[in-house]
């Protein structure tokens, strides 16, 4: 088959001729009609992620839409490396998750990832009404993260992040709020949080989440009012340096979501409301449709890309 290939962490991937998948062990071969490259993808292909041990040569790809041999259309994922997605074929366990009709293949392949990572802990965590506060709203998981929380009930949804323009997008997708990253941002969060922060989706870590912790203290509630701190991506940067004070001066409780900390079992149900949402339009993505031979010239664009093969 044809697939996307890795030769070194340092260059994108190159489209040539791989050896087709063995199907084993209750998977089967099905042809992949999309595959996206979320940021996880680009960090596995680029040997930074923590999850991956995948070396050289491989195909990466963590997920997307497949057809099945007897023609049905789902997500799948979880391929054994050197597998990924970026390919022609792909041995996937069946049954996978139905694609809705109506779903571009092109739109459910990149929006699971992203989506997943707001919707999951929304669901563990969301107190119908409460206050939430997307850290890095200006991203493709941000502004899902903001269309989520709006539909899953939250009672006041406030997006933050660097990009004035991105945030203006936010408020078009739902928030009630903005808060720009930088000088007056305390002051910012607390207009856009009159009565606190309850819940905060942190997508970026480093000085901002630094910030954002520094200007939970300024709000008008008490140091006591509890604020759930779930930490998701890290953009900003990998570390911080966290002192015991941060943490003991306010009612703070972290936790992480990602790969690794979220019980599986959650997954295939989130996975097909997400889905759900997406064909509704009530989960929207701005993606560019690639084919995949071009994966080489193209690897490199801003755009949340998504290649088929
Ligand atoms: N745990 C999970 O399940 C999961 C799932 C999906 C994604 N993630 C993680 O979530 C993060 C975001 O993913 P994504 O898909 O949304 O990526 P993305 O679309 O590339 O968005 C990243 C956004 O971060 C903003 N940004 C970058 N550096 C920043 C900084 N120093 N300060 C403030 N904002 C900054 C950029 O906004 P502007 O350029 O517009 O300012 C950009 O729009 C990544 O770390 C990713 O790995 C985690």
């Amino acid at each position: 088959m044809y697939a996307a290939v890795v030769h070194d962490f340092a260059s994108p991937p190159r489209y040539e001729e791989f050896p087709d998948p063995a199907v084993a062990d209750g998977t089967v071969l099905a042809r992949v009609e999309a595959s996206a490259v979320h940021q996880i993808v680009r960090s596995i292909a680029s040997g930074r992620h923590y999850s991956s041990a995948a070396r050289p040569p491989f195909v990466p790809g963590i997920d997307g839409v497949v057809r099945l041999p007897e023609g049905q259309r789902v997500y799948a994922g979880g391929l054994r490396p050197p597998y990924g997605m970026l390919a022609e074929f792909a041995a996937v366990r069946p049954p996978g998750i139905a694609v809705p009709d109506g779903l571009s293949s092109a739109v459910a392949a990149a929006i699971v990832n992203p989506a997943q990572s707001s919707w999951l802990p929304l669901t563990a965590n969301l107190v119908p009404g409460a206050t939430v506060l997307v850290l890095g709203a200006t991203g493709i998981a941000g502004s899902l993260a903001v269309q989520a929380a709006r539909l899953k009930g939250a009672g006041r949804v406030i997006a933050a992040g660097r990009n004035v323009a991105g945030l203006e997008r936010c408020q078009a997708l739902g928030a009630d709020a903005t808060a720009e990253l930088g000088e007056g941002f305390a002051d910012g969060l607390r207009r856009a949080a009159p009565d606190g922060v309850d819940l905060v989706l942190d997508y970026l870590w480093g000085p901002a989440a630094l910030a954002a912790i520094a200007a939970l203290d300024k709000l008008a509630t008490p140091s006591w009012h509890e604020t759930r701190w779930l930490q998701i991506g890290s953009v900003a940067s990998g570390s911080i340096q966290f002192d015991a004070a941060l943490v003991r001066s306010r009612n703070l409780r972290l936790s992480g979501h990602g790969v690794g900390s979220g019980d599986p079992a959650a997954w295939p149900t989130a996975i097909t409301e997400v889905l759900r949402a997406a064909a509704d339009s009530r989960l929207t993505i701005d993606v560019e449709t690639v084919p995949l031979r071009d994966i080489e010239r193209t690897w490199n664009r801003p755009a949340r890309l998504v290649y088929e093969p």
